[in-house]
């Protein structure tokens, strides 16, 4: 049962005395981290870069999420900055995303057969349980609220959120459903920790980057001081559907 979580603006390390290892796919490759967190082994993989390198365009999902698949990953938790919609949620919030609308639609591992995997659950739920469950035991603000992706790297027009939020969605960000999907596909959990930087554009005046970065980085410090638990509440056999996406899902 191996774990891996992919990190994301302010999550650049995670695992002390990790290894390194290059990962061979047919993508390209794939750079993680291996070590142990509470005895368990567990991989990482920093979706940005070292240096915040990697712009979201640019992330090579299908290479990260195909290389933690050769590595025989069940559970993925992914960590992503968005943008608040929903004023319901504050930004001390970490929000656990149990729905998306997807502005990205480009991403797939089966391009030469028409493949359609269920995306009625597109979270896994047994991890989204876990992870709530340790963020209140640990007096952490959490909720639940659904995600819209967009493809970046530019922020939204204010229209734009103005929509989204009508549309029914509580934050935004670039990251997630690229994962969500391929994860899906691959049969592999996969959970979002959503991680407020700012509200969205248009809600409460002009967006800049650094204060998006700090406000991100303020709360995946207290987010990683509480990692360590969801990893070790996490039980050895699977009880959701996730592994079984892909039984009917061929045309
Ligand atoms: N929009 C999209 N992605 C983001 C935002 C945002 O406002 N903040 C952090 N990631």
């Amino acid at each position: 049962m191996l774990t891996a979580i992919i990190g994301g603006t302010g999550l650049y390390e995670f695992i002390e005395d990790s290894k390194k290892q290059i990962v061979k796919t047919p993508y390209k490759t794939a750079e993680i981290f291996r070590g142990k967190v509470n005895n368990k082994e567990i991989i990482f993989l920093n979706r940005h870069g070292k240096n915040h390198e990697i712009p979201p365009h640019k992330i090579n999902f299908r290479a990260n999420i195909f290389a933690l698949h050769k590595l025989q990953v069940e559970r993925i938790i992914g960590v992503s900055s968005v943008g608040v919609i929903n004023e319901k949620i504050g930004l001390e919030n970490l929000i656990v995303i149990n729905d998306f609308f997807d502005l990205t639609r480009d991403l797939t591992f089966h391009d030469k057969k028409a493949v359609h995997v269920d995306m009625t659950e597109p979270y896994c739920s047994e991890l989204n349980e876990i992870i709530l469950n340790v963020c209140r035991e640990n007096g952490i603000d959490a909720c639940i609220g659904s995600y819209a992706c967009t493809k970046g790297p530019r922020l939204e027009t204010p229209l734009e959120i103005k929509i989204l939020k009508k549309l029914g969605c509580d934050v935004v960000g670039m990251t997630s459903v690229p994962e969500a999907v391929l994860s899906r596909e691959m049969g592999i959990c996969y959970s979002t920790i959503a991680v407020p930087g700012n509200y969205a554009a248009g809600i409460k005046g002009k967006l800049n980057a650094s204060v998006i970065k700090k406000e991100t980085e303020d709360k995946v410090i207290k987010l990683k001081e509480i990692l360590p638990e969801i990893i070790k509440k996490i039980p050895d056999e699977r009880k959701c559907p996730c592994r079984e996406a892909l039984l009917d899902a061929e045309l």
